[in-house]
């Protein structure tokens, strides 16, 4: 492991004003996209459609700092025979490898999910750094409800997590490590604070036990946020000073950025929160986006599926990716939203 090597890929994934594109649902998570938008789930269509953000030049070479592909998405070429990877590499942006193998239940969990995929994880990181791939990411998923989460799902993601890290680096890649406490069911943020700080700790415990360097990671964290059937639905600044508070308390200020997920807060919501999040400052860590949802959805309805709609794809996406940018340096504002 070259530590070096790995500290700088980080850091340019959290360059300042800068963001990852997740674009890397799975088959089944982009039908669910596509069939919003009366779009047929064919391997063409969903080239066609990361081709047209992969080519928004502006996007990409002034916001984006990297792309979160899918197994597919990683080996597919452009119409023009291009491989995907080398217009992702020719805007500047890093090219990165979604390598979970999902969320399945956790036997003598009920409600509870592990995410699988260790096994032959060592040859898989060879195979995609050879097809150019400089980091990963690994996705835990921690549901909350009365009675869960419980110990031993935590500490099994965190040490599936742990893993994933230390393997991912022998290999020359930045983990983005991806530990989600959904906002699905009606908790409190309080209640939202309190797992994820738990899961948190647990989580670098074991990135410490199994020997993973803090300077050659990427966290992706949820926010702090009331569950989304929550009776009460806290303000901007509740959830970016709830959020900065939890992260000061587990984030060891050797990690060189956080990415957060959008977990299925609107477009601008996350947008807003991370804008606040950066306003607060003082963070030890450049703190960004790595948004599928918040950055898709407009560029997703712009498009549907119709070559002529093009522009207004790769448009709706340019926004979202400058929006987000703004928000990163803690300089967006409503206005500039209505501005375009
Ligand atoms: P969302 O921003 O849509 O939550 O997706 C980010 C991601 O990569 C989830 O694993």
């Amino acid at each position: 492991m070259n530590l070096n090597e790995l500290n700088a890929i980080a850091r340019k994934m959290v360059a300042p004003g800068k963001g990852i594109l997740a674009a890397d649902e799975s088959t089944g998570t982009i039908k669910k996209r596509f069939d919003k938008i009366g779009v047929e789930n064919t391997e063409d269509n969903r080239r066609d459609y990361r081709e047209m953000m992969f080519r928004t030049e502006v996007a990409m070479k002034d916001h984006i700092s990297g792309v979160i592909l899918f197994d597919e998405t990683i080996r597919q070429k452009a119409k023009d025979g291009t491989p995907l990877v080398k217009l992702i590499e020719a805007a500047g942006s890093v090219p990165g490898i979604k390598v979970d193998a999902g969320a399945k239940p956790l036997a003598g969990a009920p409600g509870e999910v592990v995410t699988e995929g260790l096994d032959g994880l060592r040859e898989r990181f060879q195979d995609y750094h050879k097809l150019g791939a400089r980091f990963a990411k690994w996705r835990a998923v921690i549901d909350i409800s009365a009675d869960i989460p419980t110990y031993n799902c935590i500490n099994a993601n965190a040490q599936a997590l742990a893993r994933y890290a230390a393997l991912a680096q022998e290999n020359g890649i930045v983990p983005i490590v991806e530990p989600e406490v959904l906002m699905d069911g009606d908790h409190t943020i309080e209640r939202c604070e309190q797992v994820t700080t738990w899961v948190l700790k647990e989580v670098f415990q074991q990135l410490y036990f199994a020997g993973v360097a803090l300077e050659g990671i990427v966290l992706k964290p949820n926010m702090i946020v009331p569950g989304k059937k929550c009776a009460k639905q806290n303000s901007v600044e509740d959830v970016a000073k709830a959020t900065v508070k939890v992260l000061k308390d587990c984030v060891p200020s050797a990690v060189p950025g956080i990415a957060f997920l959008s977990g299925g807060q609107s477009d601008e919501e996350a947008t807003a929160h991370l804008d606040a999040i950066n306003r607060i400052g003082g963070l030890p860590w450049n703190v960004t986006f790595s948004y599928g949802r918040a950055l898709q959805a407009a560029p997703q309805a712009a498009w549907s599926g119709k070559a002529d709609n093009y522009a207004k794809g790769q448009a709706a996406f340019a926004h979202r990716a400058l929006m987000n940018s703004q928000a990163a340096l803690g300089k967006w504002s409503k206005a500039n939203e209505k501005a375009a």
